[in-house]
């Protein structure tokens, strides 16, 4: 039976890939920094190992007979350095096939660092030798549940996308097509664009939280400076915050951006709405 390894397994996309895994007939190998983590997910029957990009001889543990590998980063400026460590550690393991998520608009002239940053590992990749496939989603539905505390607090969220339409994918489709490309044929090679299957406004999504929760809940458009505060308030270091800003400047340029219809053509079904993430998500909403 093959090996796949799951990184970024506790994370949002590792921990829907691992999920659309299960029951494939493929061994399961889940990656985390976190001993403590390790020993969560082999309790729920997940056989894990604790590794982290910065250590070489760790990622070569935790490649050791493995066949396959999901490739996921948190946005961090190691991004380049650490992905291809892990491509090496991968090719001395003789693995056969890694699925890396990147970021929609990756290339080597993108306006925002983080896809430039893609752009260097996916190019790593691509001439590693190892068979790939890229996975470069759109902004996830589930970055919405950042904004749990002042919906819940006030009634609202706040940001700087203006009336831009966006196709938010459900960062669960981006597993369900992880678990495609590493378990079928005919994924080798390719770039997939993932959104999900309508163009929204933060708006609707407000409204959409809002219907899930049983109250009415307020988008609340700011200034690009006091959002570039409200993310480095929330954590976010000070370049991503950056990038963010940028992109949703761009986004309320181009006012409605088109879905892509890469998350259908893989899993033969069109990806979650935002009513269907909303209703699932209500009980971390709050409802
Ligand atoms: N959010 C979006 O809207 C969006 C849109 C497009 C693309 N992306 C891309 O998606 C990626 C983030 O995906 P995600 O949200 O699934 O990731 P995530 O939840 O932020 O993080 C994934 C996991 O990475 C692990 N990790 C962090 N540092 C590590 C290290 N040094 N060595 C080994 N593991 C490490 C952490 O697990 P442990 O703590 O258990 O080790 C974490 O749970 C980024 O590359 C981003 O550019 C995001």
């Amino acid at each position: 039976m093959k090996t796949i390894l799951i990184t970024g397994a506790t994370g949002t996309t590792g921990a829907a890939t691992l999920q659309h895994l299960k029951g494939k007939g493929f061994n399961l190998r889940a990656m985390t920094r976190s001993a403590e983590k390790a020993a969560a997910l082999e309790k729920q029957g997940v056989s894990a190992v604790v590794a982290d990009y910065g250590d070489a001889a760790s990622l070569s543990r935790a490649l050791e007979g493995a066949d396959r590998a999901f490739l996921v980063h948190t946005p961090a400026l190691e991004i380049p350095k650490h992905e291809k460590a892990f491509i090496e550690a991968a090719k001395r393991a003789g693995v056969e096939k890694i699925v890396k998520v990147s970021v929609i608009g990756a290339g080597p002239d993108a306006p925002l660092r983080l896809a430039r940053m893609h752009a260097e590992a996916e190019s790593y990749l691509m001439q590693s030798g190892i068979a790939y496939t890229i996975l470069r989603p759109h902004s996830f539905m589930q970055n919405l549940l950042g904004n749990i505390p002042t919906i819940q607090g006030q009634g609202a969220m706040y940001s700087n996308n203006g009336d831009a339409k966006i196709p938010l994918i459900d960062a669960r489709d981006i597993g369900a097509v992880a678990a495609a490309a590493l378990t079928e044929e005919g994924h080798d090679g390719k770039i997939y664009i993932l959104t999900g299957p309508a163009a929204v406004t933060f708006q609707e999504a407000a409204d959409a939280i809002g219907q899930s929760v049983g109250k009415a809940v307020q988008f609340v458009n700011v200034p690009d400076d006091a959002a570039k505060q409200g993310m480095m308030g929330a954590g976010f270091p000070e370049w991503l915050a950056d990038d963010l800003v940028t992109l949703n400047q761009w986004g309320r340029q181009v006012g409605e951006q088109q879905p892509s219809e890469d998350v259908a053509k893989v899993l033969g079904r069109p990806g979650h709405s935002l009513e269907d993430f909303a209703r699932d998500y209500a009980g971390a909403f709050g409802g």
